[in-house]
């Protein structure tokens, strides 16, 4: 369980206190994930199912990586080499997968809203791997954990854990195409809720209205959006989710709101993180040397998406408690 729920659909349905139980949880995870021998048997007995209906590099492996230190078996199902290729529903699909008794379905789809459908006629648990433009609660809590190592980074104490008190106050730019980014959505509900500012900027075409109901200042301008800010996230153009073209083209992206060497040194703080969640479309939204570059921890994303992942499974997979954890580490 993660505090009061069976299930992890989105940030939006979790308390503070609920995301700061995982986030805690993930450090005593990545201390395993950094082990020369990566495997606790804190899982062992349990079965694991990534149901992908869209493609992933980075949350598919991660969950099974997660799942395969903790000693869960891990099976990966796919859309394309399925049976769905016959006509099968995404239901009919989950309830054959749940009759073979899995503990965990974790479900990416295009869809906003599939993981909680299915998590209401299923008797696993089910996690959400991202849902169409609606949320990827698992992206949000690794970002929100990378910025919080980032921040405890810069208060100059070598080793120390991350502090993640340290997010209240900062500033999050969020750049890109927000309206149809689930990345975007779930980062809004968990920095809002660990009380950090968040602005987003991107063409007009792609600021959802409304969106500063989620606590979020709104740019259209990526000078004042970026200047200031603590930490720049930059989104990919979410081209499989956008039905007529927004934009003129990727040339006119890039050069007004793309990020590149000149207007990152010229703009941005030098203790300014950059992170992105992948995959990145070099020469668009960052350019290699921003992505590649001092200020990048974007690598530092995905190493930490495995460390919250194993937080999640445990959890949601009968993990008593956020102090059983300690058992994890000590095993
Ligand atoms: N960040 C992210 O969801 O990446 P993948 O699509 O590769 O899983």
């Amino acid at each position: 369980m993660i505090g009061r729920h069976r299930h992890l659909i989105g940030l939006e349905d979790l308390s503070r206190e609920e995301i700061l139980s995982i986030l805690s949880l993930a450090t005593s995870m990545k201390e395993v994930l950094r082990r020369p021998l990566k495997k606790v048997p804190t899982l062992r007995g349990k079965a694991v199912v990534n149901l992908f209906f869209e493609a992933s590099t980075r949350t598919r492996t991660s969950f099974e990586t997660a799942a395969k230190i903790l000693s869960a078996d891990a099976v990966n199902w796919t859309a394309s080499t399925s049976s769905v290729s016959k006509g099968e529903t995404l239901l009919d699909t989950a309830r054959n997968i749940e009759a073979m008794r899995p503990d965990v379905l974790v479900i990416r789809h295009p869809a906003g809203g599939a993981p909680g459908f299915i998590a209401s006629r299923v008797g696993c648990a089910v996690v959400s791997a991202g849902d169409g433009a609606h949320e990827h609660p698992s992206q949000g809590l690794l970002d929100m954990y990378t910025l919080a190592e980032h921040f405890t980074r810069l208060g100059g104490v070598k080793d120390a854990l991350p502090d993640f008190g340290a997010i209240a106050g900062k500033t999050v730019t969020i750049v890109g195409d927000v309206t149809h980014s689930r990345v975007a959505r779930s980062n809004l509900h968990g920095l809002t809720k660990l009380g950090a500012r968040v602005r987003v900027c991107g063409p007009p075409t792609m600021i959802p209205p409304g969106i500063e109901a989620l606590g979020a200042s709104v740019h259209h301008h990526l000078r004042p959006a970026v200047e200031g800010a603590d930490a720049v996230m930059m989104l990919r153009i979410q081209h499989e989710r956008i039905g007529d073209p927004l934009l003129p083209g990727t040339r006119e992206y890039s050069k007004i709101w793309g990020l590149n060497e000149k207007k990152a040194n010229e703009w941005l703080s030098p203790s300014c993180a950059i992170l992105h969640p992948g995959p990145i479309n070099r020469g668009v939204e960052l350019s290699p040397e921003v992505a590649d570059g001092p200020r990048s921890v974007i690598l530092e994303q995905v190493e930490n998406g495995v460390a919250i992942r194993m937080a999640i499974l445990y959890l949601v997979a009968g993990g008593a408690s956020v102090e059983g954890a300690e058992g994890v580490a000590r095993a």
